[in-house]
């Protein structure tokens, strides 16, 4: 049995989130979970013609029945941007909706992967872990922020302007965190195709920025949605595959809390942060490794010192959401 638990099933990433989820034979329960709505796609969904049983559960009374049992909960829930809004700002509102979620999940299902899509996920993720380790069930192999859009959109934007470079098999590692200035792709480390200067500071700039691109074609009425449902099914199909079927070397770059991590004392040593976005090896019970960082460009290096100063600010609102409160 591998139950998969969408919290936030019936919004704009929920949706298309949900429908990839129901392609994957890994999933046995795909347990769709909203305020609203949520019997409405459970409904739709469960006449797809695959394996998994599809159930929806809306309103907070439905809760722990969508999340008990559950392996896996992936968590889209709450408000996304509108033009001239940063990630940050839509803290008040998401730092409660995955707080009150956290806490749900610490009591009914302490043992889940936990991946956390809602932004700010710089502050999300501290949350998450917070509200486990109050609970006494944090196990810091089993939370991710899920950064994948940022690698899937530099594979992409590379692509763009080195159309030799193959987007859907080369993987670019993407560290630090996830909004603007904290995202930090190492296109140093990408072997197959060159760069001039220009070129490295263009397309880090639109890979930190590529969500503002959406957010300002999509004029008031969300985020990425679509592209976020292909990278966050990416990230679940992957932890699946490491920790349900045991598959061996699956990397992803991810954002995650470090101390309690194999291999990431370095990290932390090398950032002074309790949380990173780097490359982790999964596995069976979910970080199996977090590999070190690469050697950086001089300009990586720069930009990893602005996003730690960021991250910093990120993480300290976020670990004090949950403490400050007895
Ligand atoms: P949306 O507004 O279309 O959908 C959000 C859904 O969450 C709605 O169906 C709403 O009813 C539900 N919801 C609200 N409160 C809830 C609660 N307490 N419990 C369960 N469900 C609840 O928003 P969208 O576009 O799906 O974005 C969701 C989040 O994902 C936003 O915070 C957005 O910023 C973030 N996001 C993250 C990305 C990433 O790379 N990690 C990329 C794009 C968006």
């Amino acid at each position: 049995m591998v139950k998969v638990t969408v919290c936030g099933a019936a919004g704009g990433i929920g949706q298309p989130l949900s429908l990839l989820l129901k392609q994957s034979d890994l999933i046995t329960h795909l347990a769709l979970y909203d305020i609203v709505n949520a019997a409405g796609v459970a409904a739709d969904l469960s006449h797809i013609n695959t394996a998994s049983k599809v159930t929806g559960h809306a309103g907070k009374d439905a809760l722990a029945e969508a999340l008990s049992g559950a392996h896996t909960v992936v968590i889209p829930a709450g408000v996304p941007r509108k033009p001239g809004m940063t990630r940050d700002d839509l803290f008040k509102v998401n730092a409660g909706i995955v707080r009150d979620l956290a806490e749900a999940c610490a009591k009914h299902c302490p043992k889940a992967f936990i991946l956390v899509i809602s932004n700010p996920v710089n502050s999300t993720v501290p949350i998450v872990c917070e509200v486990f380790k109050k609970a006494g069930v944090f196990d810091p192999r089993k939370v991710f922020g899920v950064t994948t859009l940022d690698v899937v959109r530099s594979s992409t934007f590379v692509n763009h302007i080195k159309p030799q470079f193959e987007p859907q098999s080369n993987r670019i590692t993407v560290v630090g965190g996830h909004s603007g200035a904290t995202i930090v792709p190492l296109l140093s480390q990408i072997k197959q195709v060159t760069f001039t200067p220009a070129e490295i500071k263009a397309l880090t700039n639109r890979i930190q920025f590529g969500g503002d691109e959406v957010v300002k074609a999509k004029d008031g009425a969300g985020s990425a949605t679509l592209s976020m449902a292909h990278a966050g099914a990416r990230f679940t199909t992957s932890l699946l595959e490491a920790s349900v079927r045991g598959k061996r070397g699956l990397v992803e770059s991810t954002y995650i809390h470090l101390k309690g991590n194999a291999g990431a004392e370095w990290n932390a040593r090398s950032t002074g942060l309790e949380y990173f976005a780097q490359d982790v090896e999964l596995g069976p019970e979910g970080v199996a490794n977090v590999l070190a960082l690469p050697d950086l460009s001089a300009e990586e290096d720069a930009l990893v010192k602005i996003a730690i100063g960021e991250l910093k600010g990120n993480i300290t609102k976020g670990v004090g959401f949950v403490t400050a409160i007895p």
